[in-house]
């Protein structure tokens, strides 16, 4: 097939990409995904197998969401990056991804509101931009596999806001010692980062409330001191201006878009070094046959949203949200992104690269498995094709 075959010229899903320092042999990422494995969040042998399994030579791998100190729990059974034995457990995640000559980022996140005091230290109510608690219409799911309402959660003050960045700048620093190529700072999908930057969420009076300069503040302030502790070339930023996820909504998606990358370009200009990537997420979850719940945008409203924050973006740009392969073969070969990130379809296809170069079966995937704890029962038991196993066409 035309696509399958790169040319000189004609950038495809599966031609060689240059992501600053990292030669990249294809464009199909795995997208940052939380599988609460890390029991105690310590990565161990069942992290390294899952990661190990979707590694390729050049292929690019973004690790799931990984707290960067304790209050940033809001899941059970994630990863840390915050003291020496997660550190250690990362070491052999990131060796088994390179032995296989992946590039792997490390997610760097904090829930803020979207805890509970379950998983607070001390019991304490999780931290955010505001006091309001995520509404009824989102659950949080608790250690014993029940699903509880959000509580109501404590405004940081502006004093404290530098230990959060302090946390970050640490963490990353730690991502670095476990061995990373570099991290992704989650400011995406109604967390910690996200709850500053929505107008319908964020509801301060002070400088890090109102204009859309205040509410990309804290962001930035991390983009900045994360930058300056690795160099601002092992760091990608993660947003989804037009996604509600957790009631994230914003009354001007395109705007506040736009405002977080102006001020990425003016970061890199003053740097005189590019980022890694900036990723956007779109809220699209319908592609794939196995339709999701939730609102969704018209396609060709995000459409034109994602082609406008690509082309403002000056540097790498990674789409995802309900990408096929039809899809991310289009996006690419359009222009409209560099790298594609694959979530869902790479949960059930381990081998979901050499699936999309030949245009192969996919595994559905299951999602009563996406947050359970065993090691091997939805993980690292999906077929791959060499098993002969191909469930069904997506
Ligand atoms: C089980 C699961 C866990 C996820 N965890 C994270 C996460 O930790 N961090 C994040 O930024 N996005 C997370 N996401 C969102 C994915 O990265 C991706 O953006 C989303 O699934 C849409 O892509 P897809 O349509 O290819 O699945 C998660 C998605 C799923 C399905």
């Amino acid at each position: 097939m035309a696509e399958t075959t790169p040319s000189a010229d004609k950038s495809t899903l599966f031609s060689p990409y240059k992501m600053g320092n990292f030669n990249l042999s294809h464009r199909v990422v795995l997208a940052p995904m939380t599988r609460c494995r890390a029991l105690n969040s310590i990565p161990n042998e069942a992290l390294v197998e899952y990661y190990r399994q979707r590694s390729t030579a050049g292929g690019f791998l973004i690790t799931e969401g990984t707290m960067i100190s304790p209050t940033a729990a809001g899941f059970p059974h994630v990863p840390g990056i915050f003291t020496t034995e997660q550190i250690e457990g990362w070491k052999k995640v990131v060796d088994a991804v390179h032995k296989q000559g992946g590039v792997i980022f490390c997610q760097l996140w904090h829930v803020g509101r979207a805890s509970h005091q379950v998983y607070q230290p001390n019991g304490a109510a999780p931290i955010s931009s505001t006091t309001k608690a995520i509404s009824n219409k989102w659950k949080i799911l608790m250690p014993d596999a029940t699903y509880n309402a959000y509580p109501q959660a404590r405004p940081l003050a502006p004093h404290e806001i530098p230990n959060i960045v302090e946390d970050y700048r640490l963490a990353a620093v730690n991502a670095i010692k476990a061995g990373f190529d570099g991290i992704e700072i989650h400011g995406a999908h109604g967390y910690l980062l996200d709850q500053f930057m929505k107008d319908g969420i964020n509801d301060r009076t002070d400088e890090y409330g109102g204009s859309l300069a205040n509410r990309c503040k804290f962001l930035l302030q991390v983009v900045q001191a994360v930058a300056a502790a690795i160099g601002a070339a092992r760091v990608g930023v993660r947003i989804s201006p037009a996604i509600d996820h957790l009631d994230a909504m914003d009354s001007d998606p395109r705007s506040l878009g736009l405002a977080v990358i102006e001020r990425l370009n003016k970061l890199q200009f003053e740097l005189g070094s590019k980022l890694s990537y900036l990723h956007v997420t779109q809220p699209r979850y319908t592609a794939y046959g196995q339709t999701e719940s939730g609102p969704h945008g018209s396609e060709e409203e995000v459409a034109k949203l994602m082609k406008t924050w690509r082309g403002a973006y000056v540097g790498t740009f990674i789409c995802s949200g309900g990408y096929t392969r039809q899809l991310g073969v289009e996006a690419v070969a359009q222009g409209d992104a560099d790298l594609v990130a694959y979530g869902r379809l790479f949960i059930s296809n381990p081998d979901l690269v050499s699936r999309l170069r030949l245009n192969a079966g996919l595994n559905r995937y299951v999602r009563a498995s996406f947050y359970t704890h065993d090691p091997v029962v939805g993980y690292t038991d999906y077929p791959s094709l060499e098993k002969g196993n191909v469930m069904s066409r997506l």
